[in-house]
């Protein structure tokens, strides 16, 4: 049965299935298929893409047109799990109009099922709020938001200080009160990360979190060894990037030496 938003909700409220949730994140079509077939339950298209498959060294200059082009094209591979969709830096931050807007794209367009947003703070609560109304579902993201990377001044873990634990998980129950249906938390301290799966009744989904979030996401390109590079809490299952690498030398040197075609 394909995975819906409602049974994301229900999946911690009833404590079935009595396993953690998992997310990857796909950037076309080719990826979307892989991480659909290898069963994740939900597959993200993460603004991340800006970096993985648009070389860009940020999610900064990520477009809503941009995202348009990948939505669609992993929307054509993925057929079991549930397709989120982040909204791009600035197409949603500026307004609750533009946020309807830019959500409503994802899901007319590119068959989205869900929007996932960065940030918690009051006008971000707002804009949740009123897509929730209109029927968009809502993924949250808190911690390292990788939008604000500016005024973090590099990818670096957040929440150490008890301030800043304290103003994280505040934003996480404001985002669960605004009617988002699941949260990211991104590298923040394993306690604080237990704290607000603790306090929360929708699933966090954690990258860098620890072990007591309700589910897990990791980059795909990062899981299969494709990046050139990979942050600290990313797990490598494989290492594709060499091997790909490796066969098409091997391409190269059969057709120069008349081995291929044979
Ligand atoms: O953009 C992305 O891939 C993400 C995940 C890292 C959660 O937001």
């Amino acid at each position: 049965m394909a995975v819906s938003v409602d049974r994301i909700l229900r999946w911690k409220q009833t404590g079935a299935p009595a396993q953690p949730i998992t997310v990857l994140t796909a950037w076309d079509v080719m990826s979307g298929q892989i991480v659909d077939q290898a069963g994740a339950d939900i597959v993200l298209v993460g603004d991340s893409l800006a970096m993985v498959a648009l070389g860009y060294d940020t999610t900064l200059p990520l477009t809503t047109e941009d995202m348009l082009i990948c939505a669609k094209a992993v929307r054509r591979g993925v057929k079991n799990a549930l397709l989120v969709v982040d909204l791009p830096f600035l197409s949603y931050q500026t307004s609750v109009e533009d946020a309807i807007r830019a959500s409503g794209q994802m899901l007319k367009e590119a068959g989205a099922q869900a929007v996932k947003l960065e940030g918690g703070h009051e006008g971000v609560v707002e804009i949740v709020r009123r897509l929730v109304q209109w029927g968009i579902p809502v993924m949250g993201h808190v911690g390292l938001t990788p939008q604000s990377i500016n005024q973090f001044g590099g990818f670096r873990k957040q929440g150490k200080t008890e301030a800043e634990a304290d103003r994280i998980l505040s934003e996480a129950k404001a985002l669960e009160q605004a009617g988002a249906f699941s949260i990211v938390l991104e590298h923040i301290p394993t306690e604080l990360a237990r704290d607000i799966a603790k306090a929360l009744r929708i699933p966090t989904i954690g990258i860098g979190a620890g072990v007591h979030c309700d589910g897990q996401v990791l980059v795909t390109a990062d899981v299969l060894g494709l990046s050139a590079w990979q942050p600290p809490f990313a797990k490598v299952y494989a290492n594709l990037r060499q091997q790909a690498v490796e066969a098409a030398q091997q391409f190269c040197t059969e057709v120069r030496s008349g081995q291929y075609p044979a």
